[in-house]
């Protein structure tokens, strides 16, 4: 689909729909040449949430969308990115093929963040997942007029809400068309469609070389081989901050030998989530760039039952030489992200290092669908996290890392094993504490995204069963922020 930028004072071209918003008790300024009935624009009708089709009397379109945005004193960005969601999907669904919104007036709010909230919106609620059956041919062109100070606006939230989609499209993809090769491949193409950004790929035999021992142990079941990607955005002028993301990319977990049980077992694509999230920042980092350089970290592999496969009581040796005894080999996130996180503070020596993992059923019980959660070594950076979470609306929600939980990860065997003992209970908290042995000095926080990457509920631009994409629109944030 193509999205067009354009001024108000462009002419307006032909399109099937014109999508237009309203506050309650502000006037409307309607395109030049369309003319609509009084009472399409008034009170009721303009509550928030709320649509209204007419036929337009006149001008370039056929029909008239309005969709009400409620009280400008109650007006935010999720309001407005639901909306846009929302006119976009709703005309799709007339089976037309252009919408044009017109956004005569700022609502108050500020315009870069008006522009940007309407355009993630937009593109946020035109995913779809087309790949693997036939469907409608759905919209072809969304034009957005604004007033020329939410330009720069638009042009970001449309480059944000199309890093996203990318994250989405991977995880929705099934694990037999989204292996650790198919991993390697999206970041390739990512790197080609920009001079800043270049791509290392550390395959088995390098791994082996490095001693990324813990990595290598979770792809030893698996006929595909793993791969460290290694991405890397430069800014042209001199970076401010040097920041690491790592992202589980792991395309599909059976639990290995530790097998999961079958029924909710498919949902195991979406273990590549935090991999996901890291290919759609840079994505976004590809398009408008940042003042900082960034590099994205995927850890990517496998993990499946095979007579090569790790056996529970296995001991394997991780980069940094710390000797892990795996006790359960469907806690494996943890053991790629190891090396993962060693490896790149070791490389980059960064100013903050954040990880994204679908690493704990347990962060669903305790956080539920929409809530990430948080915990590191630094409070500071988590709080800058959570408030990133407030301000995109994917929230994070701080989790402790107790001495306690760091002392239940040291092993009998190795020094540490890869779960804790059957009473400690905690289990996000454990994990956060297992993955604290691999990173040194450097500010960290890790996300446990297994209750955001899917399953979340609705909100006209994400919801229901497929991936979130979570991740992308917070980093991309937080990384405006610092
Ligand atoms: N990928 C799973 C975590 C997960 C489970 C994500 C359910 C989303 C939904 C991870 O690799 C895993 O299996 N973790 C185990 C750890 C346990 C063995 C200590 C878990 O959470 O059960
Ligand atoms: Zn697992
Ligand atoms: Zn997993």
């Amino acid at each position: 689909m193509k999205f067009l930028q354009k001024s108000l004072k462009a002419k307006t071209i032909k399109a099937d729909v014109l999508v237009i918003f309203g506050c309650i008790g502000k006037k409307i300024k309607l395109p030049l040449g369309v003319n609509l009935p009084k009472s399409t624009l008034h009170g009721a009708n303009l509550e928030s949430g709320k649509i209204r089709y007419t036929d337009s009397l006149s001008g370039p379109f056929q029909q008239v969308l309005v969709l009400g945005l409620g009280k400008v004193s109650e007006l935010n960005q999720e309001k407005l990115r639901r909306a846009a969601a929302l006119a976009v999907k709703e005309s799709s669904k007339h089976s037309s093929e252009s919408v044009t919104f017109w956004i005569g007036k700022n609502f108050g709010q500020d315009p870069f963040l008006l522009g940007q909230a309407i355009a993630e919106g937009a593109v946020m609620g035109s995913y779809q997942l087309n790949l693997f059956r036939k469907s409608s041919p759905g919209l072809k062109r969304v034009t957005l007029h604004t007033d020329d100070k939410a330009k720069s606006g638009v042009s970001f939230g449309l480059a944000v809400g199309q890093g996203n989609c990318l994250a989405r499209r991977l995880q929705d993809t099934p694990a037999n068309k989204m292996r650790p090769r198919d991993m390697v491949r999206e970041a390739r193409k990512i790197s080609k469609s920009s001079t800043n950004v270049s791509l290392k790929i550390i395959d088995e035999a390098a791994m082996k070389k490095l001693g990324m021992g813990s990595l290598l142990s979770v792809s030893a079941g698996s006929s595909e081989p793993a791969y460290l990607i290694h991405m890397i955005y430069r800014p042209k002028i001199k970076a401010k901050k040097k920041v690491c993301l790592v992202g589980k990319g792991l395309t599909f977990d059976s639990g290995g030998i530790s097998l999961k049980p079958s029924a909710r077992m498919h949902e195991m694509k979406y273990d590549m989530s935090g991999g996901a999230a890291v290919l759609g920042v840079f994505d976004v980092l590809a398009s408008v760039g940042s003042d900082h350089e960034v590099h994205g970290f995927i850890p990517t592999s496998e993990n499946l039952p095979d007579a090569k496969a790790t056996k529970p009581g296995d001991v394997v040796k991780a980069y940094n030489g710390l000797q892990i005894e795996v006790l359960n080999t469907d806690a494996e996130g943890r053991l790629i992200l190891a090396d993962a996180l060693s490896y790149a503070e070791k490389k980059i020596k960064p100013d903050s290092m954040i990880d994204l993992a679908t690493l704990t059923g347990a962060v669903v019980v305790a956080l539920g669908h929409e809530l990430t959660g948080a915990m590191g070594n630094n409070d500071a950076l988590i709080k800058e996290l959570v408030d990133a979470g407030k301000r995109t609306s994917e929230g994070v929600w701080p989790l402790p890392i107790l001495d306690l939980h760091k002392e239940e990860m040291r092993g009998a065997v190795g020094d540490l094993r890869n779960i804790s003992g059957p009473a400690t209970g905690a289990g996000s908290s454990t994990g956060g504490a297992f993955l604290s042995y691999f990173v040194n000095q450097t500010p960290w926080v890790h996300l446990d995204i297994a209750g955001s990457a899917w399953g979340a509920s609705e909100r006209d631009y994400q919801g229901g069963e497929k991936g979130t994409g979570v991740g992308v629109r917070l980093l991309i944030d937080y990384l405006r922020s610092i």
